[in-house]
């Protein structure tokens, strides 16, 4: 039963929520819009994206990006920092699924993962299995349609690789908000720190508060 004090409290979060979509939950995720367009710039708008069915602006991205955070148990803000400015980076602001530069078949979600990873990726998402067993594991293209069709799972894919293809002592270098987690990080993505790279992961840093311990 609600107390007369809950009930004030309950009409301010509501009134907040309305005002910004802000995501919530118990998991110690509580990310909002406007700390992901400072990660992310771009994602303000999709006015000027070149591929619009492609686009997602930050109010679109919040709520997937926030799931991806749930089911995978990332809880931690330098965690979350690494995992956003990867997905920023690589997904140029959130305005592509699909890799189009070069243009490698198969490669895409919005950390822009290779093909061999988001079959892994696919067949660890029970909901997917049912048209998982109608296409070849060998077509790439069509296993990257699966992940993008379905707009939630293509915001997934960061969280899954770091919660499931990297060591722990990678996490644990990421919570702790070093400039070494953040290289062993890159290593275990399979890339190395670039200028570009850095400054999505300091503006991530910068936005979730992270601490160095
Ligand atoms: C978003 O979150 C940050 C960090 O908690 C906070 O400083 C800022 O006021 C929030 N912005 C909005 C619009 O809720």
């Amino acid at each position: 039963m609600f107390s007369h004090r809950v009930i004030p409290a309950l009409a301010l979060l509501i009134t907040t929520a309305l005002a910004s979509p802000t995501v919530d939950n118990s998991l110690g995720t509580n990310l909002n819009v406007s700390q992901l367009v400072s990660i992310a710039p771009k994602s303000s708008s999709c006015a000027s994206d070149p591929f619009p069915s492609e686009c997602r602006t930050a109010a679109q991205a919040i709520g997937p990006i926030t799931a991806s955070f749930v089911t995978y148990g990332v809880n931690t803000p330098g965690e979350q920092a690494a995992i956003l400015s990867t997905m920023a980076f690589e997904s140029d602001d959130f305005q592509y699924q699909i890799n189009h530069f070069p243009g490698t078949p198969g490669q895409g979600t919005r950390n822009m993962q290779m093909p061999a990873y988001n079959l892994m990726y696919a067949q660890s998402i029970p909901a997917l299995a049912p048209y998982l067993e109608k296409v070849q594991t060998s077509d790439a293209a069509a296993i990257l349609g699966l992940l993008i069709r379905y707009t939630n799972y293509d915001f997934g894919s960061a969280a899954w690789f770091l919660t499931s293809q990297c060591d722990e002592s990678v996490r644990s270098g990421l919570q702790s908000g070093s400039g070494a987690g953040f290289s062993a990080y890159m290593a275990c993505i399979g890339t190395t720190e670039t200028s570009d790279r850095g400054a999505y992961y300091q503006r991530a840093v910068t936005a979730l508060g992270v601490t160095t311990s």
